[in-house]
This record gives structure tokens, C-alpha cells and sequence, in this order.
């Protein structure tokens, strides 16, 4: 236990202690060992979330496509993608996507990994058909080689209709993270050619996949007719550029009806780079005003960069 985090983390205690009440240890031993852990929907699934996921995600396909996705006999809409047609920045989108963040599990196994100071640097659902184009295996730690041990990020993934191999589901390497290192040449190939055996992360609809940003992953292309549909949270330690912009920008009335936390893991409380002193000044003091918040709702000092 307490392999990947690090051992002087912030709220490390505190930390173990919500996983050990959620009944995640076995999860997070996965993690350690493996890299990565598939969570099933009578845990990762409160209230129907998926369903209700799902639902939402494909009205965001259906408004901004204008053709609702098929998930019965449907085809990529973009083929040619091993990840077929994903929809980008749908946080704001849907009120379920904010439940989805907030979901004490994949906030538990995400600060786990990533600290209390963790933010969602992107949210976007995937709806995926059968397809011939291979998908690398890759990490999502976008660095050279050697990788730290430590991760910067983690990915989560909702698996919102069932993962299997043949429906297309997520590939891992297992015990990858420990590799400190990006794959190369024939280890980036699944299947054919490749040097690496991959495992599939298969679970039921509601599933919850989370993995270390230095695993090596990819997925199986879909054989069966129909779509695989997946929300994907990015989440990554705050010091890091985000792939989407929340700082500033979402509503009063969003943050108003979550807790503190929301605003932490939205981006409220980074110091983007500043202009002068007097730029910095108020953005320190805009941070300051959402750690402090977070502080009282917790008990939890996060470290403030200066
Ligand atoms: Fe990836």
C-alpha cells in the first residue's frame, strides 16, 4: 500500500483514510501493481450516473452532430479515428457531467494519485464504432523519457456501455508505470508486430477505469456493429497547463450549488502566469479566496504557488 503516492503527499492520511471507508483498497492496490483499476458500477456507479451520463452525452453529439448516435447498429462518425467521435468540453454542457466530477470515487482514486490539489484539465465523451485503424499504445505523460514515478496525471474513464475486447474497450500494459519510460518501435504495437502483451480492462456499463499517466495503454478496435460510448477525465497535478480553460469561467451559479472542492478541481485556485506585480497580486488573492474556502470545507492546506 502507499506505493505510487508520495509518501510527504498533503492530506496523505486523510486521503487514506476516504479510501479505506469507500471500500477502494483492493483498487488501489491494483493501481500499485498494475497501473491501473477498473472500478464496478456498484461502487463507481451512484444513483444511475452512468445511465444518466450517457443520456446526456448523447444529446451534446445529437445538438452539435445534428444526427443522434446510434449505439445499437451506428458507425463512427469519423472512422478513420481510432477513438471514434469524441466531443470535447462538455463539462458545462449537462449538470450530470459536474456529478461526474464529483463522484467520491474517482475523486478518491485521483488524489490518490494526483494530490488534493488535483484540477480537471479536460471532460469529453467518445462514441466509437468498429474500426481497422490501429491505436499506438502510448502514455499520457507527455514528457520524454524517463517518466517520473510520481503521476503528474491520471486518466478516468466512464465506461458508459459495456467494455469488452470485442466492443472496443481500453488496452493496458500491465505494471507499465513502473517502467519509467514512453514504449518504442514494436512496443507500440498491438497485435501484429507487437512486442507487448496488453490486457483488456473489461467492465460493465457503469465501470469506472482509472489508470496512472504512465501506463501504456491503447484500446481494441471495436468487431462488433454498434457504438462504445466513454466520458474521459483528465486530471492532473495543478502545476501543469490544462488541455481545457475553466479558470475564470464558470458561472456563479455552477460554483454557488457544488462545494469547495468543485472550484479546486475547476482551476479556480491556479495562478496563471501574471503581467506585472500588481497582476499577481490578484491572482494570488483570487486563489487565496478558493483555498481558504477549501481549507474550512476540509481541514485540507493546499500549497499555494507564489
Ligand atoms: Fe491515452
Amino acid at each position: 500500500m502507499v506505493q505510487i503516492a508520495a509518501r510527504t503527499e498533503v492530506g496523505l492520511d486523510h486521503i487514506l483514510k476516504e479510501i479505506d471507508d469507500l471500500g477502494l483498497n483492493s483498487y488501489i492496490e491494483d493501481l500499485d501493481t498494475n497501473g491501473y483499476t477498473v472500478i464496478p458500477p456498484e461502487i463507481a456507479n451512484p444513483n444511475d450516473l452512468a445511465q444518466r451520463v450517457l443520456d446526456a452525452s448523447l444529446n451534446v453529439a445529437e445538438r452539435r452532430n445534428g444526427e443522434r448516435p446510434d449505439l445499437k447498429d451506428g458507425n463512427s462518425r469519423n472512422p478513420n479515428s481510432p477513438v471514434g467521435d469524441a466531443q470535447k468540453a462538455i463539462l458545462l454542457e449537462n449538470q450530470v457531467f459536474e456529478e461526474a466530477l464529483m463522484n467520491p470515487v474517482l475523486l478518491a482514486v485521483s488524489t490518490y494519485l494526483c494530490g488534493y490539489d488535483v484540477v480537471l484539465s479536460s471532460m469529453g465523451s467518445q462514441m466509437k464504432g468498429p474500426s481497422d485503424t490501429r491505436f499506438l499504445l502510448h502514455t499520457d505523460t507527455r514528457l520524454p523519457s524517463p517518466l517520473p514515478r510520481l503521476p503528474l496525471l491520471c486518466k478516468c474513464i466512464y465506461a458508459l456501455t459495456d467494455f469488452d475486447r470485442e466492443r472496443g474497450c481500453t488496452a493496458f500494459v500491465p505494471g507499465s508505470h513502473k517502467w519509467d519510460r514512453n514504449p518504442k518501435g514494436s512496443e507500440t504495437l498491438m497485435h501484429e508486430g507487437g512486442s507487448v502483451e496488453t490486457v483488456p480492462a473489461e467492465g460493465a456499463a457503469g465501470s469506472l477505469i482509472i489508470f496512472h499517466g504512465s501506463t501504456w495503454h491503447g484500446a481494441y478496435n471495436r468487431v462488433v456493429p454498434g457504438l462504445r460510448a466513454s466520458l474521459h477525465l483528465l486530471m492532473m497535478r495543478s502545476m501543469l497547463r490544462m488541455t481545457e480553460d475553466f479558470y475564470d469561467r464558470i458561472p456563479e451559479e455552477v460554483l454557488a450549488r457544488n462545494s469547495a472542492r468543485f472550484a479546486i478541481l475547476t482551476q479556480q485556485a491556479i495562478i496563471p502566469a501574471y503581467l506585472d506585480k500588481e497582476d499577481q497580486h490578484a491572482k494570488v488573492m483570487r486563489s487565496l479566496k478558493y483555498t481558504d474556502a477549501f481549507e474550512k470545507e476540509s481541514g485540507i492546506a493546499l500549497p499555494v504557488k507564489r
